[in-house]
């Protein structure tokens, strides 16, 4: 009987994807993946450490293993990602029956590392390699039944925010061949899969290591490939997402009108004491050249409430930016003291009920932004790219507009990655109910994948 692996994954869709990579390393080592945890040969934690309460729940998930390594010690329990690099042997002193503490960027190195725990436990390996992304495709084990695949095309953060640990996590930008990009989104699409999300930390960033080309480039060659219905990609930052980005987002037609384009603040004071190195206004600015070149845009938004002494004043300008732009999603924070970043220096005297209170009248709002923009778009056919039975009634599907906005709807027949056209008739502020207008949509090709392998087991 083969041996059984399980992964726990805490965090963003970088963690997500590195957890399938790590899936499909075990497999091709002869593991099998284990149905419940207790079953497992190997359990691997795939931590986030963006915030602490993130990180608790790595230290209470690991106490609850100790009883079953207790059991069973032969068990490996390795704990990955950014907790495993942000406290490296730190872990194994709060919790020594830890066998394994494996940093992102050193993940690649799993099977080496397997073999070494052969003669002693207690490996960690912290290592910020710069090769960790150039890894072959076929080492991947996506979730199946998914219509969406993350594909890496850079890693890593040069910037300097202060109150991030992600630049301590993930260590500095490295970008993927353009070429290897392609190749992986070639195979994806004949596997059929009908959306792909370029993921990094700062994609923005993304060069060629030869030819310099950046995430412009890589979207108009991506979109040449006609069986892939859509395009994203995440993360971005203001100061990066170029106006030749934005060209190649308004051409590429398979690039989704959806953006997430992370604000951190509204205030001017707030962001300078974060070093975003935009002002308020800049944000601002960025924003009209986006919906000029693309009117369609849903944009999304992340903020942080609380940070070291933000005013009132300075809470005030975060919610009227958030009026004024209308964000189609908003995930907000209070912020999180990080060890290690230039923040956690700095004076922090208000009460956490103020930033608590602050962040729920924040989301009050958005919720009022939502409904309302919602509300404006009730009556109009929308494509809808089909992911599976809807949670609310499984008798109905959902799915998802490019804007990222999920549509619950009847459509007896439609299968996951069907492409279905459907007129919006009821809203709430997270989704829509709609009704099919016509069957499946003709797409700009049939489907390659016909007679090859489906993502979907079809
Ligand atoms: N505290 C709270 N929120 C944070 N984020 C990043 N670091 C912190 C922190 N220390 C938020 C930012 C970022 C998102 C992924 O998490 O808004 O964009
Ligand atoms: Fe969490 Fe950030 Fe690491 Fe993603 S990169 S897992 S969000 S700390």
């Amino acid at each position: 009987m083969s041996k059984l692996y399980w992964i726990e994954t805490w965090g963003c869709q970088m963690n997500e994807h590195d957890s399938e990579k790590m899936a499909g390393t075990l497999l091709g080592l002869g593991y099998d993946q284990a149905t419940r945890l207790q079953d497992a040969d190997i359990i691997l934690l795939n931590t986030c450490a963006i915030r602490e309460k993130a990180e608790e729940r790595v230290y209470s998930t690991l106490s609850q293993l100790e009883h079953l390594k207790k059991a069973r010690p032969e068990t490996i329990i390795g704990v990955t990602g950014c907790v495993a690099q942000m406290s490296g042997e730190q872990v194994r002193e709060r919790m020594p029956f830890v066998d394994l503490v494996i940093g992102p960027r050193a993940s690649s190195r799993l099977p080496d590392i397997l073999g070494k725990l052969k003669d002693h436990r207690g490996i960690v390996d912290t290592t910020l390699y710069q090769d960790s992304i150039i890894r072959g495709q076929d080492a991947i084990r996506r979730a199946p039944g998914k219509v969406k695949a993350f594909v890496t095309i850079m890693e890593g953060c040069n910037k300097t925010c202060s109150y991030c640990i992600v630049p301590t996590t993930r260590g500095r930008e490295d970008s993927r061949p353009l070429e290897d990009i392609l190749k992986e989104v070639e195979s994806l699409v004949e596997q059929g899969y009908r959306e792909i999300e370029f993921l990094g930390q700062n994609v923005n960033a993304y060069r060629d290591p030869k030819t310099h080309d950046g995430l412009d480039i890589l979207l108009y060659r991506a979109g040449e490939f006609a069986a892939l219905d859509r395009i994203r990609f995440t993360t971005s930052h203001p100061l990066h997402l170029s106006t030749k980005i934005i060209e190649a987002m308004s051409r590429v037609k398979a690039a989704c009108n959806y953006l997430h384009l992370p604000v951190q603040s509204g205030s001017d004071r707030i962001l300078r004491l974060m070093r975003r190195g935009y002002t308020a206004r800049k944000f601002r600015d960025k924003v009209a050249e986006i919906r000029e070149a693309i009117p369609e845009i849903a944009l999304s938004t992340d903020v942080i409430v609380g940070f070291p002494g933000e005013s009132e004043e300075d809470y005030q300008a975060t919610l009227d930016l958030l009026e004024e732009l209308r964000f189609s999603q908003l995930f907000s924070f209070v912020y999180s003291k990080r060890p290690g970043t230039s923040a956690a220096t700095m004076m922090d005297e208000d009460e956490d009920k103020t930033k608590v209170s602050r962040l729920m009248a924040l989301q009050a709002a958005q919720r009022e932004i939502q409904a309302d923009i919602h509300r404006t778009m009730l009556g109009r056919t929308v494509e809808v790219l089909i992911e599976g039975p809807s949670r609310k009634d499984p008798r109905e599907v959902a799915g998802r507009m490019p804007q990222n906005i999920m549509v619950n709807f009847p459509g007896e027949g439609l299968r996951p990655g069907d492409l279905a056209r459907v007129l919006l008739t009821d809203a709430t502020p997270v989704s829509f109910r709609g009704r099919l207008i016509r069957g499946p949509l003709e797409r700009r090709i049939p489907a390659r994948s016909r007679n090859a392998r489906s993502a979907f087991g079809a």
